[in-house]
């Protein structure tokens, strides 16, 4: 008998069905997340594995708690603590881990979390994981927020806690201010997701408090992943010593699981030194990028994520391939991932701005086509 058939051909006929490729690395990769082109970059590979070399253990061996906590996790913590200006921080598998951990530790019996509607699918699956309300407001919409919080707040709550992103992944728009206006009001925990916007956006690019000059305060939960502007893998999470020693004593997803390998990490604060020594050389190249997109395709990106509405999940993958054929991989995001099929463009500052428009001119060309 084989399993799962009869759901494998609904996938199929619905044009939703994907699968895992090599593709050639010949390829220009404008789909993957390694904004900065940093995932190429051999010189900080050798850097990280010579640390790793020194050590006597090159691997974690058990969990944080017990055996695996080692000196380049603690450092990294207290790099990231030092340059975002938060009291305390802790390394974690994965971003997916670490959104399972918060949501699922945080929002106690008693507690509302209202999770904006786009939030990445590791935060909505551990929505399913807690006892507290949860409640989904309209992605990136103030008004639709606080009116929820006067709807459902109620003398017996306890704690609130909002989730947002600071650059959308799939639409690649920044979470305005006002989101920390309202989390002050309401004296509210604000966690945001910052996979897309470490080192892209902000002064010192830094992520959504660098780039709105938010100070970081108790009430304050930065989420960082490794795997994209990083070039690495893996996670960190940044709050109030209270939080983040709350984190330790509850997040089953930071407990019982092997602490971050040593290697990642160490990659990890190899890409972050080049961040910081390169901003602002990076910052006018991401600037620039931007400028090509507004010329090109008139539209104004925020971050290195572009977003081509197509609207149709057959059409997507013609398109996808038509941009193989030419050289070129680009995202074909469909459903359940998106609510309408999307040609997304990662604008990874190794590309040549060249290859950039040319791009851009086949997708014009193959949409009107
Ligand atoms: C917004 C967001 N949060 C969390 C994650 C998960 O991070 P990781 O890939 O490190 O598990 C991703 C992407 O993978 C993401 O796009």
């Amino acid at each position: 008998m084989k399993h799962y058939q009869r759901e494998l051909d609904i996938i199929k006929k619905a044009n939703r069905f994907r699968q895992r490729k090599i593709y050639d690395k010949n390829l220009v990769d404008l789909a993957s997340n390694d904004y900065l082109g940093l995932a190429s970059n051999k010189k900080l590979l050798t850097n990280a594995y010579k640390k790793v070399l020194k050590e006597k253990y090159i691997s974690p061996k058990a969990s944080m708690l017990v055996n695996g906590y080692s000196k380049i996790h603690q450092k990294f913590e207290q790099k990231l603590c030092k340059l975002n200006k938060f009291e305390a921080g802790i390394v974690v598998g994965s971003g997916f881990l670490a959104n399972i951990a918060l949501i699922e530790s945080l929002v106690r019996k008693k507690d509302i979390l209202f999770i904006d509607e786009d939030y990445h699918a590791s935060g909505i699956l551990a929505t399913k994981l807690t006892q507290g309300l949860v409640v989904v407001f309209k992605h990136n919409d103030l008004n639709d927020l606080e009116s929820k919080i006067k709807q459902h707040q109620h003398q017996n709550t306890n704690r609130i806690i909002i989730a947002i992103e600071g650059v959308y992944s799939m639409g690649g728009d920044i979470a305005p201010k006002g989101f920390n206006t309202i989390a002050n009001r309401y004296n509210a925990i604000l966690l945001v997701d910052e996979a897309h916007s470490s080192g892209v956006i902000g002064k010192n690019l830094l992520g959504w408090f660098d780039y709105h000059s938010i100070k970081p305060q108790q009430n304050h939960i930065k989420m960082g992943t490794l795997g994209k502007a990083y070039g690495s893998y893996g996670a960190y999470i940044l709050s109030s010593k209270n939080i983040i020693s709350f984190l330790e004593n509850r997040a089953k997803a930071i407990i019982y699981t092997t602490a971050p390998s040593l290697f990642d990490i160490a990659l990890g604060i190899q890409s972050l030194k080049y961040i910081i020594k390169h901003k602002k050389n990076i910052s006018k190249k991401i600037k620039c990028y931007q400028d090509i997109i507004k010329k090109d395709l008139d539209m104004n990106v925020d971050s290195l994520i572009v977003p081509i509405i197509i609207n149709d999940n057959k059409k997507v993958l013609e398109i996808q391939q038509k941009l193989i054929n030419d050289g070129y991989i680009v995202g074909a995001i469909r459903q359940p991932t998106v609510s309408k099929a999307i040609i997304r463009l990662i604008l990874k500052l190794d590309i040549k701005k060249k290859d950039i428009r040319k791009v851009i001119k086949n997708i014009k060309g193959l949409i009107n086509g």
